[in-house]
């Protein structure tokens, strides 16, 4: 009888392994929530006000109700979470067990695919793991001369007034594009920034929708979603096919990726990813890297304008670093008032203001329950102006980014870039990207006649209509 049980046990434990089954206990989270406010019928309170203005809300949240707290708007229970040691829980010790919320998976997925920001598991390592080379020191700083070029031939001999944000979006467009593409790519630059800016428009749209329709509905805004998707899609298939054709040779992220091999991969045909994963990728990455990164650089160009003492130090730092000459990757680690200025644009307007999830089964969290389809949200925007974190906290101060003073911000509490192993894959570049557009652009110009713009969270953070900044020649101005 002993050996019996002892056989079946050992059966069990095969069976186990072999089907990749792991037993493991629920993940209860040490947090104590607080009950937030109630929103009326539905919650439906709740939704126009976050639709309205959601960064006061958030903060309203926050200031009435502490650092962790819940409120339901219809079938749907929020936890909106902004200490630093909870953030830490979710997003790096028990990140397995959350993936992103419904909404953004649902709108997404329409055009990023299978990416690495929506994609999980096995399947979200084994690209992270492809892609990750391509995001390393060596290989981020050979693309400095297409910044470089790019800000040059965008900015030339400017005297006036433009919308910077509009300029800056084209820009970081233009950059990931041609950093993905090739140069290749610029032919096609003007249509295809249009159609990017269509799908960020209607993505905001479709995540809001009280009712989500299918994509067949027949509605124009529907059809735009369709042929903007498919423009998008075949563009980007053309380029694979062009890749393949010319042999894989020009070294950009496409190739990259198309190359690219897994170690831990044992079956051989399994170890690269498909044309149709590369498709994927290359959306988000195109995606990711764009609206992100306009958005921080115009935020940056804004602090900057209203801040002239600190842009003409950083002038200085640059006229003494470069000289006469372009930007190269030797000047990274020199620029450091620019590059600390970048970190502080970053505190103080975060792109991507809200971090959400959704848990995979049901948590336990302090006294209640995480059901699956219930979200946490993780407001960066309070978070970052936190007063108990920073001193003075609205205040744009790039000195809190100084090698001494970085070691006195706690842990957990900026994290511009995310936290844990979804952390964003282009911090080095979007660093790089910054520092060698930004020295190209304040050794030529100086930037001033700033307006004090108003906030509009929607896919990103960005300032509402657009940015209008004086961009002057430095040599007309001294
Ligand atoms: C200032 C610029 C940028 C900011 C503030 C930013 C912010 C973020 C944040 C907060 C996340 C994590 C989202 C989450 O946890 O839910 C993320 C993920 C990601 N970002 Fe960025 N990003 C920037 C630039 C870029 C660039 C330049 C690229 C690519 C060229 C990029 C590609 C991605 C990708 C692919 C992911 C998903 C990573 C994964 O889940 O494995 N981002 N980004």
């Amino acid at each position: 009888m002993p050996t019996f049980h002892k056989k079946s046990q050992q059966c069990l434990i095969l069976f186990l392994i072999k089907n990749k089954i792991v037993l493991t206990k629920e993940p209860n989270l040490k947090i104590q929530i607080h009950p937030g406010p109630k929103g009326g019928l539905f919650g439906l309170k709740f939704l126009g006000e976050i639709k309205e203005n959601p960064l006061k809300f958030y903060k309203a949240l926050h200031q009435n109700f502490g650092e962790t707290v819940s409120y339901r708007i219809g079938p749907v229970k929020i936890f909106q979470l902004i200490n630093p040691d909870h953030l830490h829980e979710i997003l790096v010790e028990k990140q397995k067990y959350f993936h992103k919320t419904k909404p953004v998976l649902r709108v997404l997925s329409k055009w990023n695919g299978n990416g690495l920001l929506l994609n999980s598991g096995d399947s979200w390592a084994k690209q992270r793991r492809l892609i990750n080379p391509s995001f390393k020191k060596e290989s981020v700083e050979s693309y400095i001369s297409i910044v470089v070029n790019q800000v040059k031939s965008l900015f030339l001999d400017e005297k006036k007034s433009l919308n910077m944000a509009a300029k800056l979006n084209e820009l970081t467009f233009r950059v990931v594009a041609e950093a993905l593409f090739g140069q290749k790519v610029n032919e096609v630059a003007p249509q295809f920034i249009q159609q990017v800016e269509a799908l960020q428009e209607l993505a905001m749209k479709e995540m809001m929708a009280p009712v989500p329709l299918p994509d067949w509905f027949p509605l124009p805004s529907k059809r735009k979603l369709r042929k903007t998707i498919s423009f998008i899609h075949q563009t980007v298939d053309r380029f694979i096919t062009e890749c393949h054709l010319e042999g894989l040779k020009k070294k950009n992220f496409l190739t990259e990726m198309l190359m690219a091999k897994d170690d831990d991969e044992e079956d051989e045909f399994k170890r690269g990813m498909t044309d149709k994963q590369a498709r994927d990728e290359s959306v988000n990455l195109l995606l990711g890297g764009n609206e992100t990164m306009g958005t921080a650089l115009t935020w940056l160009c804004y602090l900057l304008a209203k801040h002239p003492e600190i842009q003409d130090k950083i002038y200085d730092e640059i006229i003494n670093t470069l000289g006469d000459r372009d930007f190269q990757k030797e000047d990274l680690p020199h620029l450091k008032l620019l590059s600390m200025s970048f970190k502080e644009a970053l505190r103080l307007y975060p792109p991507v203001y809200l971090l959400s999830r959704e848990p995979l089964r049901p948590i336990e969290i302090g006294e209640e329950t995480i059901q699956p389809g219930h979200q946490i949200h993780i407001p960066l925007f309070v978070l970052h102006r936190s007063e108990k974190w920073f001193e003075d906290p609205d205040e744009f101060k790039p000195e809190r980014f100084s090698e001494e003073n970085i070691k006195k911000i706690k842990p957990n509490t900026y994290i511009p870039f995310g936290l844990g192993p979804r952390a964003c894959i282009g911090e080095r570049f979007a660093h790089m990207e910054a520092v060698a557009s930004m020295a190209t652009l304040l050794k030529k110009f100086k930037l001033t006649g700033v307006e004090e713009p108003e906030l509009a969270a929607k896919v990103s953070l960005y300032p509402k209509g657009g940015l209008n900044l004086t961009v002057l020649p430095r040599n007309n101005n001294e």
